[in-house]
């Protein structure tokens, strides 16, 4: 328990499995109120049932992060159950669909990837604000990639939604500073988040020597990795700390790579 967090109440898009329920599990060992919000239920059912095991409680409200009116009824649910809000994680994100080169990809499939990634963080933010406003250490973390930084082909969709959710993220840092709303970036390398998915679409991690051996560390990521900075990142222990982007990739995009 860090008694920081014990009087907090914590909301992590997209909450249910991977990177996003490490974080929920973090902040919950906290002690934190941890509201879930996801667009698969079953998932969200399945992540209180996997917190109570460990004896973590956390709240789940299913809600489509493209969805406005969803969006709209999220902040009110927390309003009315909560009356605060400290924290707001835009996790939610989707990689698919499926790469495909430029002249072969439907318009349609970029816009669902940005629809996701940053109109739903923007969403968050607009309606979240009445709460985080009165809150006393207000944050806000939006989960970015290192692919908005470097690409492989025919990732557009991607890469462009985490590109502008970078650049979402210092100009919410300016715009919500006068109301002391800090707003940070995680962008994460490669985690592996197979253990952390929902019953029966749960893999075992894989990772061959060529793939550890990319990374400085030695190893790919878990979401643990990404939910420890996550609690110092939105804690007042980073109060000087706004419009920033960490990388975690275990050095991964520091590491350049030459075939001779
Ligand atoms: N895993 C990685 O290697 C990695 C690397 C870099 C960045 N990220 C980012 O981290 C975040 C989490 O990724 P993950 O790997 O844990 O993914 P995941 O697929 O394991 O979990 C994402 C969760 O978001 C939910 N979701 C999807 N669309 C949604 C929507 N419209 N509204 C609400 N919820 C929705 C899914 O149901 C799922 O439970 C994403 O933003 C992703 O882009 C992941």
């Amino acid at each position: 328990m860090n008694p920081y967090y014990t009087s907090k109440v914590i909301l992590i898009t997209g909450g249910a499995q991977g990177i996003g329920r490490g974080m929920a599990q973090a902040f919950a060992r906290e002690g934190a109120q941890v509201i879930l919000t996801d667009l698969d239920p079953e998932a969200g059912a399945d992540a209180l049932t996997w917190l109570d095991s460990q004896y973590l409680k956390a709240h789940f409200v299913a809600c489509d992060v493209r969805q406005e009116p969803q969006v709209q009824a999220l902040f009110q649910h927390v309003t009315e159950q909560y009356g605060k809000l400290d924290v707001l994680i835009n996790n939610a994100g989707i990689a698919s669909p499926a790469r495909k080169p430029l002249h072969a990809l439907p318009t349609e499939e970029f816009d669902q990837v940005l629809d996701v990634n940053l109109r739903g963080p923007f969403l968050c933010a607009k309606y979240a604000l009445p709460l985080l406003e009165k809150a006393q250490y207000p944050a806000i973390l939006n989960i970015t990639s290192t692919r908005a930084f470097m690409s492989e082909p025919d990732t557009f969709g991607y890469s462009a939604s985490k590109g502008g959710l970078e650049a979402l993220t210092h100009s919410l840092a300016v715009s919500l500073g006068p109301q002391r709303i800090r707003v940070n970036a995680i962008s994460p390398g490669w985690i592996e988040t197979g253990l952390w998915q929902k019953e029966g679409y749960k893999t075992e991690p894989h990772h061959s020597t060529e793939d550890k051996a990319q990374h400085p560390v030695g190893r790919v990521g878990t979401p643990e990795d990404i939910a420890e900075a996550a609690l110092f990142l939105c804690s007042d222990k980073a109060g000087f700390i706004t419009g920033q982007s960490l990388t975690i990739d275990g050095g991964m995009t520091v590491k350049m790579i030459y075939h001779e």
